[in-house]
């Protein structure tokens, strides 16, 4: 909020409605500003529904990925993303994202289209689970966990979340000592990131909401995976006229300013904040300042 300043009369896109936290937080900063809400989610409809019956006339949802946000009319003074998984598709079971409870092994976030966590795992080629469990999962034992993905296809194993986190830890099992996280824990995040594409979803995200900012406009992105940050670090850095990275030789005379950084180190939740909700632990917010049209 302190970097997306919210003003009454400018407008703001949420690419990211999930719960309704960070909109129900700009409209009390601003309640007559006029704000989008976006989610892939269908059932983040029903809570944008809830939230703008206080707003009536300035508030409009769009049940949409958001790498096709070029489809929201209009531009703004900030878009905020904070991407992800939400707390309450971790806490409804038949969402099929946690192994706390047993389910069907889904994991879409948008229920209308696409393939469940079950029919990626069972149809999918070796290369891509292995994309899934190295390199978006980042688990060590990738190697154990595809082969045992593999070995399970036809069993049934793969159909529940709970079958499957069985299998996953048979296959890579807690090291002895002090209990860490669940041992399926990395798996489940790898193959949730394919089965949404999450990471093309970004990469086509970030020109487009740029592309919407008013000259001034701040575009705010909160993410959770060192993947999607790397992703968002580059971006920012282009778009301010910085080298994306060390070996990025361009001089400064190819390179074009267009924004300004606000965030020189993304921003981390701090030790309180991580006690207060353990969620936000591996959150990373970065974000930049438009300022040519
Ligand atoms: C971390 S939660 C957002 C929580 C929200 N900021 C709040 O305050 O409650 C992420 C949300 O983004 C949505 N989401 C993730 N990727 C998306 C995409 N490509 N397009 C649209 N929504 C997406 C998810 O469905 C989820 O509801």
């Amino acid at each position: 909020m302190t970097l997306l300043a919210p003003q009454d009369g400018r407008a703001y896109l949420d690419c990211t409605f999930g719960g309704g936290g960070h909109a129900a937080a700009l409209l009390a900063r601003a309640p007559h500003c006029t704000l989008d809400a976006m989610d892939r989610d269908p059932a983040a409809a029903e809570r944008f529904a809830a939230l703008a019956g206080t707003q009536v006339g300035r508030c409009h949802f769009h049940s949409e990925n958001f790498r096709h946000l070029d489809r929201v009319p209009g531009r703004f003074d900030g878009v905020l993303m904070d991407i992800g998984v939400s707390s309450y598709q971790l806490d409804v079971p038949e969402r099929g994202f946690s192994f706390r409870f047993d389910a069907p092994n889904d994991m879409r976030m948008d229920t209308r289209t696409g393939r469940s966590a079950a029919e990626f795992l069972e149809r999918s080629e070796r290369s891509e689970i292995e994309r899934a469990v190295r390199d978006y999962g980042e688990e060590p034992r990738w190697y154990r966990v595809v082969n045992a993905i593999i070995a399970a296809r036809g069993t049934g194993r793969l159909a529940r979340t709970s079958s499957f986190a069985e299998l996953v830890a048979e296959a890579a099992p807690p090291a002895p000592g002090p209990r860490g996280p669940h041992p399926a824990t990395r798996t489940f995040q790898g193959i949730r990131i394919a089965v949404n594409d999450e990471l093309g979803a970004l990469a086509d995200a970030l020109p487009l909401a740029f592309g919407k900012l008013n000259a001034g406009g701040v575009l705010a992105v909160i993410s959770f995976h060192s993947l999607e940050d790397r992703m968002v670090k580059r971006y920012m850095n282009e778009v301010a006229g910085r080298p994306v990275d060390r070996d990025d030789a361009r001089n400064q005379d190819d390179r074009v300013k267009r924004a300004e950084l606000l965030t020189r180190k993304a921003v981390q939740p701090s030790v309180a904040e991580q006690e207060r909700n353990p969620r936000s632990r591996s959150a990373r917010l970065r974000a930049v300042r438009r300022i040519d049209v």
